[in-house]
Formats: C-alpha cells, sequence, structure tokens
C-alpha cells in the first residue's frame, strides 16, 4: 500500500512512521508514505495557506488553491488514483469495518485540515471520503492521519508477526478482547485466574470465548454482537 499525507506539518509524522508495527511494515515494502507540505503549493512570499472566512467569525479557513494543486500534483505522480480522505470531524466515525475497506485500497490519499478547517468548495471540489475519529475536535488532522495510518498498517497481510494477531482483538469480530495477563502469577494480593495457568488448552480457550462475551455486554452493550446469545 502508498499513503499520501498532506498537512501543513509534514514534520511530525516521521517518529511515529519509523517507530514499531509501522516501522517495520516501511523496512518491509509493505507500505509506503510521503508527507507534503500545502505551502510547497503556494506562489507568494509568505507561503500563504489560509484567509479570513466570508461572513466574519473567529479563525482562518485553508485556501482551495494549495489544497487543489497539491491533490493534483500528488495524484499525478500516482501509480493508482488514490482513496481521498479528508480528515473532519464531520466525517463518518472511523471504527474496524470502515478501517478493513481502507486497507483493501492500493492507494490513499490523506488531507488534513488545520485552523477553523477548509473551505467547503475543497470538499464539493474534490469529492473525498470524509473521515472522523471520534466525536471531539482536534486542532489539526495530523493525528486523526496517524490513527488512520497506523490502524490500517495492522490489517496489511504480514504487517503483524507471527506472534501478534488481529484475530481476537478488540473489534475485529464485533467482540471485544478478554483480559491478558503474564508473569507473576501473583501481584499485590491479585492473582491470575486459575484455568490461564493449567496448562488446559480446550478450558483456556472457553474462558476466554466467555469473558470476550461478559467484557462485551457490561463495556460496549451498544455493539450489536453483544446482544448475540452464547
Ligand atoms: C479545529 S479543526 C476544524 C473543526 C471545524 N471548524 C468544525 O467545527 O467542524 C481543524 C482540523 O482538524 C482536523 N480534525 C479535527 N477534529 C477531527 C476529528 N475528530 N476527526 C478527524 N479530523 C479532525 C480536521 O482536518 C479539521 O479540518
Amino acid at each position: 500500500m502508498h499513503i499520501d499525507i498532506l498537512s501543513l506539518f509534514p514534520e511530525v509524522f516521521e517518529p511515529m512512521l519509523s517507530t514499531s508495527i509501522i516501522g517495520r511494515a516501511r523496512d518491509n515494502g509493505l507500505l509506503t508514505v510521503a508527507c507534503t507540505n500545502y505551502r510547497d503549493y503556494t506562489h507568494d512570499v509568505h507561503r500563504t495557506v489560509d484567509d479570513k472566512p466570508y461572513g466574519g467569525g473567529p479563525g482562518m479557513v485553508l485556501k482551495c488553491e494549495p489544497v487543489f494543486a497539491a491533490v493534483r500534483d500528488v495524484e499525478s505522480r500516482a501509480a493508482v488514483p488514490p482513496l481521498r480522505i479528508l480528515l473532519t470531524p464531520q466525517g463518518r466515525r472511523l471504527d474496524q469495518p470502515l478501517v478493513k475497506e481502507l486497507a483493501a485500497a492500493q492507494t490513499l490519499l490523506l488531507i488534513c485540515g488545520h485552523y477553523e478547517g477548509f473551505d467547503e468548495r475543497i470538499r464539493l471540489g474534490l469529492k473525498p471520503l470524509e473521515v472522523s475519529i471520534g466525536d471531539y475536535v482536534l486542532s489539526g488532522g495530523e493525528a486523526a492521519a496517524m490513527v488512520l495510518v497506523d490502524t490500517v498498517t495492522r490489517l496489511l497481510p504480514g504487517a503483524l508477526g507471527a506472534e501478534e494477531s488481529v484475530e481476537e482483538e478488540s473489534f475485529t469480530d464485533g467482540l471485544l478482547e478478554y483480559p491478558q495477563y503474564t508473569r507473576p502469577a501473583e501481584f499485590e494480593g491479585m492473582r491470575v485466574p486459575d484455568v490461564l495457568v493449567s496448562g488446559h488448552h480446550a478450558e483456556v480457550a472457553r474462558w476466554r470465548a466467555e469473558q470476550r462475551r461478559l467484557r462485551t455486554r457490561e463495556r460496549r452493550p451498544d455493539l450489536p454482537a453483544a446482544r448475540q446469545d452464547g
């Protein structure tokens, strides 16, 4: 997969992009990422990317020209037309089914906003998929883009090592994950459940499946899987 990220602060991405699972996916050639600054597509000495909103009001709005120019230039060099994604609190909420859809694309183009947001014609003209990472407002789309890159990378075939698996992770099949423990068997009076140290694989699997159902019902009764019998 290839991901292009357009942003006013492309320098913030590299530390996370070169760490852990994402860094390994890039090293192994499963993922390539390129970050581009809208300011490189301005033509005035101040490299202006924003302006005051028509009709008045606080803050500044990202201008059409540098954003359209950046999108068109990056796309002109893409091997396949990317799936355009605009990060906005007004978009479709990112969840695991949407992450799965995005992970199936060959190329993604992430458009990060800043300030008060985008000139509406960016949305109207570029017709991106609008994605929100939750019902709160970030200062910019960079953190949202990073969340998206991280979640998508985990689903790329080969990105997780043999010892890591998404199969029983929270949300993969609609349920939350079971509780996990590691050594010591007792810590400050809290003991690891006997079944986990029993060495009885079938019992462990049964206990984990049951814990997943209980946890999901208890913590996320809104999830459809929480309402299933069993
Ligand atoms: C301060 S926000 C603008 C919010 C906008 N004025 C509104 O009320 O809808 C600046 C930028 O941060 C990003 N952003 C903020 N919250 C987000 C969220 N929940 N999900 C995705 N992107 C978000 C978007 O790219 C947005 O253009």
